[in-house]
């Protein structure tokens, strides 16, 4: 069984995560990025991509050199951004075709899941597991609060699963 992690993040929480189910998995990582960057500020961001569904749905990404082909077990990490997945992730899950793959999906967040594994049901088609991992923002720390114990049990779960 091939396995790839696929995540998009804009701070480190996603990447935190993606590189930690890379490292427990042994398997390999692809970080999907957009090909023109947001800001790198924060609050920049947040306002620009509120009700903003051109954005939403347009988000142009760099040119993917791995044939996603040639895995059997993707896992796919993404933030919420605005109660859903963030426009680079559906970029990607928009232009991949996932038959015959078994996907699992997480999402860090603050707390405000929404629509986000509703829709990325409904673009990959089956979902085998998703997790949502929630980080505090009321620090600078952005403390994780959800237990590492789920984290591991959830990412065992993929190891195990035929
Ligand atoms: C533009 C934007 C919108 C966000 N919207 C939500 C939201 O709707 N719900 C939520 O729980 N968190 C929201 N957040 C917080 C992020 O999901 C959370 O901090 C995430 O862990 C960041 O991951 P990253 O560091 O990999 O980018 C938002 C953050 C940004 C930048």
């Amino acid at each position: 069984m091939k396995t790839i992690v696929v995540y998009y993040g804009y701070g480190d929480h996603t990447r935190m995560i993606a590189e930690k189910i890379q490292k427990e998995l042994s398997c390999d990582i692809l970080e999907i990025k957009p090909k023109v960057p947001y800001s790198t500020d924060y609050q920049t961001v947040v306002a620009e991509t509120e009700n903003n569904l051109e954005e939403r749905d347009k988000r142009e990404i760099e040119e993917i050199n791995i044939n996603i082909e040639e895995y059997d077990k993707i896992i796919i990490g993404t933030p919420v951004w605005w109660y859903t997945i963030t426009p680079p992730m559906r970029t990607f899950l928009n232009q991949t075709d996932f038959t015959g793959k078994k996907v699992y999906a997480f999402a860090t967040n603050a707390g405000w899941l929404g629509e986000t594994f509703t829709e990325i049901k409904e673009l990959v088609g089956n979902v085998e597991s998703s997790l949502s991992i929630k980080f505090s923002t009321d620090s600078k720390e952005n403390k994780l609060i959800t237990k590492e114990k789920e984290i591991d049990e959830w990412i065992n779960q993929i190891k195990i699963e035929k």
